[in-house]
């Protein structure tokens, strides 16, 4: 008895050691099976920001497809893709609808070997670029100057007025679903700024029409860009700066510093014409924003929201525009405004 008293007194018994250890060990496990659940449930957002389509470098998934496969190499583009017809054609590329696999995909060959820097530019770019925002690359074969892509049906930007007024897509000719395709278009051009090659300029857009035929309407109504055969590269910080093309040009789609600055009496020089950054793509955005918003019920309010912004990127002054991310922030501002005032009002009407 004593002795046991004196046991208690001085702790805890032999016996009771291993019990306490046992308890320790089962509570760090249970924090680490918790702290695995709360990994899984509290950071998984991280992973869902991620594309769900992509796959590691090299490989594609388009459609239903299960698995990552890897880009088609020149045979396999030789002997398992059958060309169908042609369903477009700009200056560097003739673009077919095609079958690989009894599926629809683009197969693009190169127009003319004068050309083919350009054509390999916007391959390397597609190699480098595969993201949401961008056309899926399935394979290319530079030996045949060929890429194949992911086909879309209903085509480039161009054709969005006509596809919209089928009556099959009344129901998604609204301000909202044209206001997410301008911010579509907005995160396209977000993402080239902050690529992961750097801040990319969308040169290949002197006019509305020109711009439009870079970008396909995808099936779900999302927009991906696909002609990135001109996307020079900016670097403020080593003082690289851009010039699109070496030509004159004209017109007020283009932003006012592309223009040649030294008036009729001098002719046009290249090496005279100052280059300049990626503000350039920031000045097209209201007019692209504003033939993607359309004339249909409510476009004419989310202009007025849109006005303050859209003045900003027309500002003379390159420095002086917003960027892309800016714009972003305030089209999902305006968009969540404008479908609260909605739905209060459908609320009341009830
Ligand atoms: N994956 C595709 N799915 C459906 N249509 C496509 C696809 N790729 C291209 N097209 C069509 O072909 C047209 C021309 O394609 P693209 O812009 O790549 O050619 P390009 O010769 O590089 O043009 P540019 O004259 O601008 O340099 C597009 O505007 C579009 O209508
Ligand atoms: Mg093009």
């Amino acid at each position: 008895m004593e002795r046991k008293a004196q046991e208690s007194r001085k702790g805890l018994t032999h016996r009771e050691v291993p019990r306490v250890v046992g308890l320790l060990l089962a509570m760090a496990l249970m924090n680490v099976v918790l702290y695995l659940c709360f990994d899984r449930f509290f950071i998984s957002p991280q992973h869902s920001t991620k594309d769900p389509r992509s796959c590691p470098y090299g490989y594609f998934k388009m459609g239903q497809m299960k698995n990552c496969s890897p880009w088609l190499s020149c045979e396999e583009l030789r002997t398992e893709v059958r060309q169908l017809k042609r369903v477009g054609e700009g200056a560097v590329k003739r673009v077919f609808l095609s079958e690989w696999k009894e599926r629809k995909v683009a197969l693009s060959r190169l127009t003319s070997l004068e050309m083919r820097d350009d054509f390999l530019c916007g391959l390397q770019m597609l190699k480098s670029l595969q993201s949401k925002h961008i056309v899926t690359l399935l394979g290319y074969c530079e030996e045949d100057n060929t890429i194949l892509t992911e086909y879309h049906p209903l085509g480039s930007l161009s054709n969005l007025e006509k596809t919209l007024n089928l009556s099959k897509y009344q129901n998604v000719n609204t301000w909202q679903h044209r206001l997410q395709l301008a911010m579509d278009y907005v995160g396209v051009i977000n993402y080239l700024h902050h690529s992961p090659l750097g801040t990319l300029v969308m040169c290949d857009s002197n006019d509305l029409p020109k711009t439009l035929s870079q970008y396909l309407l995808t099936s779900n109504f999302s927009i991906v860009a696909n002609d990135l055969d001109a996307l020079p590269l900016v670097n403020h910080s080593s003082g690289t700066f851009v010039k699109c093309g070496h030509r004159e040009l004209h017109g007020d789609f283009i932003a006012p510093e592309q223009l040649w600055p030294f008036g009729e009496d001098i002719p046009f020089h290249d090496d005279l014409m100052p280059s300049y950054d990626e503000k350039i793509d920031i000045w097209k955005i209201p007019d692209v924003s504003s033939f993607l918003l359309g004339h249909v019920e409510g476009s004419d309010m989310v202009r007025f929201h849109l006005f303050d912004i859209h003045k900003a990127c027309k500002s003379q002054n390159p420095a002086e525009r917003p960027t892309a991310q800016d714009i972003l922030d305030t089209y999902q501002k305006v968009l969540n405004l404008l479908r609260d005032t909605v739905m209060s009002q459908t609320r009341e009407m009830l």
